[in-house]
């Protein structure tokens, strides 16, 4: 029997004053108060409004998540965080690797893996993003690119520090383009991950391991991405903005 989660993580991306942050995330721990659901609930928020949403969230029912730390541990390294400075706040995960991040502040799989051993030297779960371009799986490449994407960052890892990682699988096409991968897609790229992580670490850390689906997810096709068996929950961008957007895709579980 597997041990592995459904999850539901929000990623705020670089919106929201603090004010208004924090207000979202009071609205949906009102939402979730007194509500049973059956997946882990983190929103992702921007650095600054980490401190102040942990103190507003109930801890054992929303996670909360930086979207970036920095790849060096401490000094002078201007304008940076470090994972110890996230996990100083009470923030318990930290969103790595996301496409915009490789897509525009240029951090290579070499770079990820030094934040990834940082985040993970300080208590903080990686949200380990992977995904190809369009380009990509029009030849028929996502499956090799996706494959290295894993290998690159995360296979130097040993099988106790893996089995702590969460992956979202986020084919780059379909991130705030309104265009989502099928539920078929999805499950065949997710498949592929696990198969791919049973040959590394074997069959208990592959099925152990949560793999999220990230790319405008939203109300009306949570649950059939859900509904596949390798399909562990989802990395919601636009949708997490609200409670209303929010809430029935934490419900689709
Ligand atoms: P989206 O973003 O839901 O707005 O497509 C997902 C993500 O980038 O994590």
């Amino acid at each position: 029997m597997s041990m592995r989660k459904n999850i539901v993580a929000g990623n705020w991306k670089m919106n929201k004053n603090l004010q208004e942050g924090i207000a979202l995330a009071k609205e949906l721990n009102d939402a979730l108060k007194d509500k049973p659901v059956n997946c882990d609930v983190i929103i992702g928020t921007p650095f600054i409004h980490l401190a102040s949403v942990v103190e507003v969230v109930d801890r054992n029912r929303i996670g909360v998540a930086a979207q970036n730390c920095a790849d060096k541990a401490a000094g002078a390294y201007t304008g940076e965080v470090s994972a110890a400075m996230v996990a100083s706040t009470g923030a318990k995960y930290v969103i790595l690797g996301h496409s915009e991040r490789r897509a525009y502040y240029h951090e290579t799989p070499e770079i990820l893996r030094e934040k990834v051993l940082l985040a993970l030297a300080n208590g903080l779960t990686p949200i380990f993003c992977i995904g190809e371009v369009l380009e990509e799986r029009e030849s028929g490449k996502h499956f090799e690119v996706v494959k290295s994407q894993i290998e690159a960052s995360l296979f130097d890892l040993p099988a106790d520090d893996f089995g702590k990682i969460i992956l979202a699988y986020e084919p780059v096409w379909a991130i705030g383009t309104g265009k989502t991968a099928t539920a078929a897609q999805a499950q065949e790229m997710h498949a592929f991950i696990r198969t791919t992580l049973t040959d590394k670490y074997g069959a208990a850390v592959a099925d152990n391991t949560s793999i999220l689906y990230g790319g405008s997810c939203n109300a009306a096709n949570a649950n059939e991405l859900f509904s596949n068996p390798d399909v562990d929950g989802g990395l919601i961008g636009g949708a997490s903005l609200s409670v209303d957007k929010f809430m029935p895709i934490i419900e689709a579980f």
